[in-house]
């Protein structure tokens, strides 16, 4: 915060389709989809419609014991394209909320499905994960930074090991390792499946880790050994949910039919705060009793079922079928894979991790021993204020470059998004190797050592 208060803010005021606009006039490329929610651009004019239509009708009233079209048509909606099973729509607010939902629901329909068992209240969560920053989305959450001040708010979760492949908690080298780190989850499962209510998990990517990408079968094998230790699987589908990877659901690459799942960010495709818990049958029929039993889930919220976030959502999924947003995005990610093939030659690029529009550079000091830089060189933050200068808004998570392109990108915007991606980590990186070995008050020695690489960055560019 200190450090900012000295930088020059940046106001924006408008947008238009992947493009960003601040007060001075000067346009931006929005890498991040406004942190992951933007899908089919900045005043797409069927969501703009959409919202102006329902604030001809009305903004808001509350869902305690009434409801609104626009939330009826979407429920309906949402569990026609869910994984099958998913039959029950909870709405809340945000991504945070969401998962708050989910974890609430699954501690009270264990009371209410087995009363006789005990209590089963433990989750089970996969280190590094991120599921947002209210008390109970960081109890399940393995992401320190975000966490740590707060450990004494949070109540215990277990925590098992993360996919990492590139720094494997486990030491061992995929595939050769035939996906070891599920075993952790096995073993707490045999030891304390009867006090565990539910596993949660980010469905193929750990976003906020820093796009860490599963191996294939991973999110199967999650779900099966759930299924056997009878465990709710919680998918989190805040950042992946969508299209962001490539279909609709994450969960849908393994055919994963998760008992709950909660849903934010690009609901709305960006305009609007809206979160939804999707649930099975068998959990809503838990919740049903008579009067005196108290079976209700006593949560709600002021804005549940918001009828203007609702209203765009419902545009939303009008405009992936009538525009083809998951087929056009198809060609978009196989370029994408091929211009980062350029950034892997980036002598201090250690691993770049993509699924779909879901893209992680995760830099390092020393590719050979894989020594990160230490967080307060602030790599990953130099390497976006060099993306800035060259018009392109990208946020890093650490050491980690994150690219999360809208879904409407057009090919010549994602091919200039990755080129100054490329150049923004040459500049930040390896123009600071070459500064490092002729300090700049020594320009005659400087510009030896430009000499000494003659014409890198326009060689070796996209
Ligand atoms: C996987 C995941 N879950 C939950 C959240 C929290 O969402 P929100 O910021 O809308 O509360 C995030 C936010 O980045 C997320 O990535």
């Amino acid at each position: 915060m200190q450090e900012w208060e000295q930088e020059q803010p940046i106001i924006i005021e408008g947008g238009k389709g992947p493009y960003l606009i601040d007060t001075l006039g000067r346009k931006y490329l929005d890498g991040v989809s406004s942190l992951w929610v933007n899908l089919h651009g900045h005043r797409h004019p069927t969501l703009d419609r959409a919202a102006r239509t329902q604030l001809n009708r009305i903004a808001h009233s509350t869902f305690l014991g009434l409801t609104n079209p626009p939330a009826i048509l979407l429920a309906r909606a949402l569990v026609r394209l869910a994984p099958r099973g998913l039959t029950r729509v909870f709405y809340s607010d945000d991504g945070s909320t969401a998962v708050e939902v989910a974890l609430k629901m699954a501690v009270q329909y264990w009371q209410q499905r087995t009363p006789r068992l005990g209590e089963k209240n433990t989750f089970v969560h996969i280190q590094l994960a991120y599921h947002g920053d209210t008390v109970g989305a960081m109890s399940v959450g393995g992401t320190g930074l975000f966490q740590d001040h707060f450990r004494s708010l949070c109540f215990p979760s277990l925590a098992a090991a993360a996919p990492y492949c590139y720094r494997c908690p486990l030491n061992l080298t995929y595939p050769a390792c035939e996906m070891a780190c599920v075993e952790p989850v096995e073993r707490i499962f045999k030891e304390r499946h009867r006090e565990i209510a539910g596993l949660v998990v980010e469905p193929l990517v750990q976003a906020v880790a820093g796009m860490i990408t599963a191996p294939p079968g991973y999110l199967a094998k999650l779900r099966e050994l759930c299924t056997r230790y009878d465990v709710l699987l919680i998918a989190d589908e805040v950042a992946t949910g969508f299209g962001r990877t490539g279909r609709m659901f994450a969960c849908e690459h393994e055919g994963v039919r998760p008992d709950l799942m909660a849903l934010s960010k690009s609901l709305t495709a960006g305009y609007l705060p809206l979160g939804v818990t999707l649930a099975t049958e068998d959990i809503y029929q838990a919740f049903l009793g008579d009067y005196g039993e108290w079976k209700t889930f006593f949560h709600g919220h002021s804005y549940t079922g918001n009828p203007l976030g609702c209203a765009v959502a419902l545009a939303s999924l009008e405009i992936f079928q009538k525009e083809r947003r998951l087929q056009g995005m198809q060609a978009g990610v196989r370029l994408l894979r091929q211009l980062l093939k350029s950034a892997s030659r980036l002598s201090h690029v250690g691993d770049i991790r993509q699924r779909g529009y879901m893209i992680g550079i995760e830099l390092v000091e020393d590719r050979h021993t894989k020594t990160p830089y230490p967080l307060t060189d602030r790599m990953g933050h130099r390497v976006a204020m060099e993306a800035l200068k060259r018009g392109l808004i990208i946020r890093p998570i650490g050491n980690v470059v994150t690219l999360l392109p809208p879904l409407v990108t057009p090919p010549s915007d994602l091919t200039r998004m990755v080129k100054i991606v490329y150049d923004a980590i040459f500049a930040a990186t390896e123009d600071r190797d070459v500064r490092a070995q002729a300090p700049l008050h020594h320009p005659r020695t400087r510009n030896a050592a430009a000499r000494r690489q003659p014409g890198r960055r326009t060689r070796r560019s996209p």
